[in-house]
């Protein structure tokens, strides 16, 4: 009787690569984010932040400033932050802030995202946005890293570690920050209604049990990626928050599978890209959004036409999508701000399964590192 056994195979409990156990992982990590922020009563508290109500209204401007992945959590944070605290929000990737002048002050409040906390451009960024007088806030996944030490206030995903490449927990947790924040500011600032408040929050509570919901089916997804292996070009189509998605799920596939991918606008299709839409060309079209539905429907159309190859994710009930599209997945309904938490993990899942298929090195992409410490 032998018992064979090597140290990574532990650390993966059971999984084939960190990847998909870290896809696995979303619901406790979005629980161990979530839940620790919101009282018994139903209300947001959050430790160790002291943005106080004098200072959000007087204000006038939100910087996101991130890297990758982080910079996709970011400008989801935007809209979010826009439509409950009515603050403007700019975002931009760190390697373009630090030199593109931008309007930094005592006004300012200059929120990073960085699941290591040790991106090179992201800390410069914060460092920048100091010297300059900004209040700071980092969002972050290691406790006690640079950012972290040196921002003014830290929201903690605790999202725990993550080790593949391709960042999936830490996305879902830092998506779940901002709509806490989002929350939190728009109440301090009196923008946002009670009602709104509490209903929001109440599906916010709900979202770790949804993620597991789609993560128990997923024969489709598995199908829907075998079919894509030996794709060159996909595109990823979306409007509002699911544009937002359409990059995140964008960045993924072409991290992990070495497939050409690209997210577009829906509305900006016709601009240019449209151009490349050939006979049987895989276009991913997120759905998600009830007011922009229709609109999403008629380029669903548009591409469809050109004999693109549709494959749409929207929300259950969503039906009448199966008219103009090849393949819908679909996920459970939730309010459409904070429905990106589920959308994307069917596109996490398809890049697995995609990379998998391909014989690709899921966790070391070629080319890439976890954490870019240099310029
Ligand atoms: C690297 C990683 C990405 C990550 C980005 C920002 O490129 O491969 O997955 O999104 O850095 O990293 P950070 O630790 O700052 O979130």
């Amino acid at each position: 009787y032998n018992v064979t056994w090597d140290i990574s195979q532990a650390e993966k409990g059971g999984y084939d690569h960190f990847m998909i156990k870290e896809i696995f992982e979303q619901p406790k990590a979005l629980r161990d984010t979530i839940s620790p922020r919101i009282t018994k009563d139903g209300s947001i508290k959050l430790d160790n932040i002291n943005i106080t109500k004098e200072y959000i209204k007087n204000i006038n401007k939100i910087y996101i400033v991130a890297c990758g992945t982080a910079y996709h959590a970011g400008i989801v944070g935007k809209s979010l932050i826009e439509k409950y605290a009515k603050i403007p929000v700019l975002t931009d990737v760190a390697s373009e802030f630090r030199y593109n002048n931008p309007f930094i002050d005592e006004k300012t409040l200059m929120i990073v995202v960085s699941q290591s906390g040790e991106t090179a451009d992201t800390l410069a960024a914060l460092r920048l946005a100091k010297e300059k007088g900004a209040r700071t806030l980092a969002l972050c996944n290691v406790v006690g890293s640079s950012i972290a030490r040196e921002a003014d206030d830290v929201f903690y995903t605790w999202a725990g570690p993550e080790i593949a490449v391709a960042s999936t927990k830490a996305y879902t947790t830092q998506v779940a920050a901002f709509i806490i924040i989002a929350l939190y500011l728009g109440k301090l600032n009196e923008n946002i209604s009670d009602s709104e408040y509490n209903t929001i929050l109440k599906e916010v509570i709900k979202l770790p049990e949804k993620v597991d919901y789609i993560l128990n089916d997923i024969f489709k997804v598995k199908d829907i990626a075998s079919n894509m292996m030996n794709q060159d070009d996909i595109f990823f189509i979306g409007r509002g928050i699911d544009y937002n998605v359409a990059m995140e799920g964008s960045l993924k596939l072409k991290e992990v599978s070495y497939i050409h991918s690209e997210a577009m606008a829906a509305g900006e299709l016709k601009h240019g890209t449209l151009a490349l839409i050939e006979e049987g060309t895989p276009v991913i079209a997120l759905a998600t959004q009830d007011n922009l539905y229709d609109k999403m429907i008629s380029n669903i159309r548009e591409v469809k036409a050109r004999g693109g190859y549709i494959i749409a994710v929207s929300k259950e009930g969503n039906t009448s999508i199966e008219k103009s599209a090849d393949k819908v997945i679909y996920i459970p309904d939730t309010m459409d701000d904070i429905i990106g938490i589920l959308s994307i993990i069917p596109l996490q899942l398809i890049s697995y399964y995609v990379a998998l298929g391909k014989n690709c090195d899921v966790d070391k992409p070629r080319n890439l590192a976890k954490s870019v410490t240099v310029e």
